[in-house]
């Protein structure tokens, strides 16, 4: 394992932890103190791994059986590159896998993997879980080699997060439903990540919404809203995301006694796999809305200041009329499982395009099934939703599985009032608002195209396509022209 940060030596203590021995490697001294302070720890059980320190990059290869099999948990972008130059300085050689276990950009995994060809055999496991999914069972979403994964598959199997047959989580060491799956070529392990966190940016920014709403419109106090997300959390949006919410919410300030939620500044950071989402569905021309929303959501949220004049400065003329805050709780819950199941569907579709681009044949029921536990967008409903794939691969869009389209017509009504309520009451819920823009978009047979077709025609002569004749056939208007005349292109 070269770099035992966070991430690295929580994957290294798992492996030890399920009887692998693991030799670790880290240009950090205190990295490499603590790592093996815990790991001897594990070890003094015998059915435990052995664990062991290199010195450098030649001990490290030196301590290992051929192939070598390292995972490199580095922060992405050109760290990897030099890393894997120098373990080839140092005899790395061609048999060998080494294993990306970062977020990398699908990209960069899909270019490595031609690089270094011949030299080595590059493997991508993207790893999501946090610290603890790491250490304890996290889902893992491998692509690459088929024949390297050979060698791979029994350990990612053994350390991921498990789940049973109703797709419950169990103990990592039960046997189960592993967490981990071969998803394809090269770049498709971290693209299916990359989607992932587009999700999961999504999924918090409508959690965050709702309890804006619950704050604002309805002035429930943070841990009251800590109860309602604890009761929303053993139904439908069951899921680790409303959960930690909840949990949150009921959190004291140790240093006033407030309200912690209240005492953290409302400045969001990213590192970018949202952002990376939301360009990539731009560039596919996969409407992946609330994902993009979300991003935009943590970028205005960024600037304080800017906010903070705005909100003396521009007119605020609102409209609040509430009769019953347990109805408007019911249409807010509502409303927060349908945007949430327009997320997925939105993360679904672009993995749909991308894999009918690049010929990957992604299997989304196993995509589903590996997001159920270890992950940071592990809920509830992925079971249902990998058991409407596991019926259908061909499915065209997830919001057209009879069991989602069941669900759907409980509340759509639910999550129109809240959101029409959040627009009257001048709360922002950029991405709730934008998942209901985007089913109401999707559900219309007649868009407003015909008359922006027109637009373009008229201004640049684009032309356009009529529907009395095959949509292949191109016409355009001499709009300036007196007879008004339509040519056939
Ligand atoms: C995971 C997380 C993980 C990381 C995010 C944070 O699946 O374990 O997604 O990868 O916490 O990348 O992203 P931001 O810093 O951009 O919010």
């Amino acid at each position: 394992m070269v770099g035992l940060g966070v991430m690295g030596k929580s994957l290294a203590l798992n492996l030890v932890d399920h009887g692998f021995s693991v030799v670790g490697f880290d240009l950090s001294q205190s990295h490499c103190l603590r790592a093996d302070k815990e790991a001897q720890e594990l070890s003094i059980n015998p059915n435990k791994g052995q664990f062991k320190i290199a010195q450098n990059f030649k001990d490290l290869l030196s301590c290992l059986v051929t192939p070598r099999v390292i995972a490199l948990s580095v922060p992405a972008g050109e760290i990897v590159d030099q890393v894997i130059e120098q373990l080839l300085q140092n005899g790395l050689e061609a048999q060998d896998i080494v294993i990306d276990t970062g977020n990398s950009l699908w990209t960069d995994s899909e270019r490595r993997e031609e690089v270094f060809a011949g030299r080595l055999r590059f493997f991508s496991t993207a790893v999501s879980g946090g610290e603890q999914g790491a250490r304890h069972g996290p889902s893992l979403m491998a692509s690459g080699d088929p024949v390297a994964w050979k060698h791979v598959e029994p350990m990612w199997t053994a350390i991921a997060a498990k789940v049973d047959a109703n797709g419950l989580s169990i103990d990592s060491h039960q046997s189960g439903e592993a967490c981990a799956a071969y998803l394809g070529p090269a770049g498709a392990g971290h693209y299916v990540k990359m989607v992932h966190n587009g999700i999961e940016y999504a999924d918090m920014q409508i959690i965050c919404e709702a309890y804006q709403y619950m704050r604002q419109v309805l002035q429930i106090s943070a841990t009251e809203i800590g109860e309602v997300f604890t009761v929303w959390n053993q139904g439908v949006l069951n899921s680790y995301l409303m959960e930690i919410s909840a949990d949150i919410l009921k959190q004291h300030d140790p240093r006033t006694g407030n309200s912690l939620v209240d005492m953290i500044l409302d400045v969001a950071e990213q590192k970018g796999t949202g952002l990376w989402t939301a360009v990539n569905a731009l560039q596919m021309g996969s409407p992946a809305t609330t994902i993009a929303h979300a991003v935009f959501a943590r970028a205005l949220s960024a600037n304080k200041g800017r906010r903070v004049k705005a909100s003396s400065l521009l007119p605020s003329v609102k409209q609040t009329c509430l009769e019953d805050k347990t109805q408007a709780l019911k249409a807010l819950e509502d409303g927060l499982y349908c945007a949430k199941l327009v997320t997925y569907a939105q993360g679904f579709d672009l993995l749909k395009s991308k894999s009918e681009l690049e010929g990957w044949q992604l299997n989304f029921s196993d995509i589903a099934k590996i997001w159920r536990s270890g992950c940071i967008i592990r809920a509830a409903f992925l079971q249902n939703i990998s058991a409407v794939y596991e019926q259908n691969s061909e499915l065209e869009h997830l919001l057209f599985a009879e069991d989602f389209i069941e669900q759907l017509s409980k509340r759509v009504l639910g999550w129109r009032t809240c959101s029409a309520q959040a627009i009257l009451s001048g709360v922002a819920m950029p991405a709730m608002t934008s998942a209901l823009n985007y089913y109401d978009a999707l559900s219309s047979s007649q868009s407003p195209a015909n008359l922006l077709q027109a637009q373009r025609d008229y201004f640049g002569a684009h032309t356009y396509a009529r529907v009395d004749e095959p949509s292949m056939d191109k016409f355009h208007l001499l709009w300036e022209s007196e007879t008004r005349l339509e040519i056939k292109r």
